[in-house]
């Protein structure tokens, strides 16, 4: 584990430590540092919390589990909430924004569609005396209070290392690999990058691998990165590997690949342990994926948020530097994990994907085989 990282088990119960009221003492800690608002100190009553999600097409996740967690651990901590999303538009993230300000939030917390337009989101809410929580995308130059995610960093390494195993599977020679990163305009698709780049790279170097393509799909867009690999392996088509930076790139790699019949014979990379992203692993078409365990992501926000919202000042178990706003936010980082056919079932385990929705069909016996009961 890395130095300044939290395990998630860690994470959690630092931040259950942290979060009881802090006002009033003097002490410098990373909380009070950050100048949160605080929202409705001395009232009996806690505000409300909003909640703004990016899109529904980038990933599964936003809808599916963001959505649920958030809203069950709002409910469970009794505190009124609204959670929308801004499906992938700007002017309608702002206005989404004013709305939930008007409407009485004292809590907002936001997942940018891209650093510029998330910093004056951020920047009005402060102004208004609504507390910030920069949710799983940290925003550059930004203001949010806090800031809660995965070690995205680490993420990245994990695809790195995960398509180094498949390839080493494989025994491939010498190969080529596209890179087929996320979106130019978030902060995390950098972090990613750095990560799976960290291993990457000393291959390339050593002649061991071959770099080949490696192009940004702007918003994350699925649909473009199925145009984009397309003429990647009309360029190269000898791609041997293919680093898809989360689960819908990745799937969208795979169906170009299908149509050449390489799907299967090409390690492909991905994130965010979708259904889709299981079923391609169970499949033999995708390598592997990362998952986050979003619950407890959610559940950390969410932690935050109540407290927020309760006028507390509540301190959070680190913090990550905003190299743009040379600005230590306080922040929970929380810890991924690889998943390739073997451990799927730890996917299920958790919760996260119902045996159900993921052996459907002709899944099932290959959830037989990857020891899914
Ligand atoms: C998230 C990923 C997600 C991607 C596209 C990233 O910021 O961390 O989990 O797949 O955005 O929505």
């Amino acid at each position: 584990m890395r130095k300044g990282i939290l395990s998630i088990g860690a994470a959690a119960a630092a931040l259950t430590l942290g979060l009881t009221a802090c006002g009033g003492e003097s002490g410098d800690t990373s909380a009070e540092s950050s100048g949160a608002p605080s929202a409705a100190a001395g009232d009996a009553k806690p505000g409300k919390i909003g909640v703004i999600l990016p899109d529904s097409k980038s990933s599964a996740r936003w809808e599916t589990a963001d959505r649920k967690y958030l809203q069950e651990a709002f409910d469970a901590a009794g505190v009124q909430s609204d959670i929308q999303n801004a499906q992938g538009d700007k002017t309608a993230f702002q206005t989404i924004a004013d709305q939930m300000i008007t409407n009485g939030a004292t809590v907002l917390m936001i997942v940018n569609l891209d650093s510029g337009t998330g910093k004056a989101v951020l920047d009005k809410a402060k102004s208004q005396g609504v507390a910030t929580i920069d949710y799983d995308r940290l925003t550059l130059g930004g203001s949010a209070s806090y800031y809660v995610s995965f070690d995205n960093t680490a993420v990245g390494k994990l695809q790195g290392e995960g398509l180094v195993k498949c390839l080493t599977d494989k025994k491939a020679d010498k190969p080529i690999i596209a890179e087929l990163n996320g979106s130019p305009t978030d902060n995390n698709a950098t972090l990613f990058k750095q990560g799976y780049d960290g291993v990457l790279q000393p291959k390339y170097d050593s002649g061991d691998y071959k770099k080949g393509p490696d192009q940004s799909v702007p918003d994350w867009d699925n649909t473009q990165a199925g145009t984009i690999f397309e003429q990647m392996l009309t360029q190269e088509p000898k791609i041997a590997g293919v680093l898809a930076a989360n689960d819908g790139l990745g799937n969208a790699a795979i169906s170009v690949l299908k149509k050449q019949k390489l799907n299967g014979k090409v390690p492909v990379t991905g994130q965010d342990a979708t259904v889709q992203g299981l079923q391609n692993i169970l499949a033999g078409d995708q390598c592997m994926t990362v998952y986050k365990a979003i619950k407890k992501e959610a559940d950390a926000a969410a932690q935050l948020a109540v407290s927020l919202a309760k006028g507390e000042q509540p301190q959070a178990s680190g913090t990550v530097k905003d190299t743009e706003g040379n600005r230590d936010v306080p922040s929970v980082l929380l810890e991924p994990q690889a998943i390739f056919f073997d451990n799927v079932k730890d996917v299920v385990a958790d919760g996260f994907v119902s045996k159900d929705e993921l052996c459907t069909g002709d899944f099932a016996d290959k959830c037989t085989e990857a020891g899914i009961s």
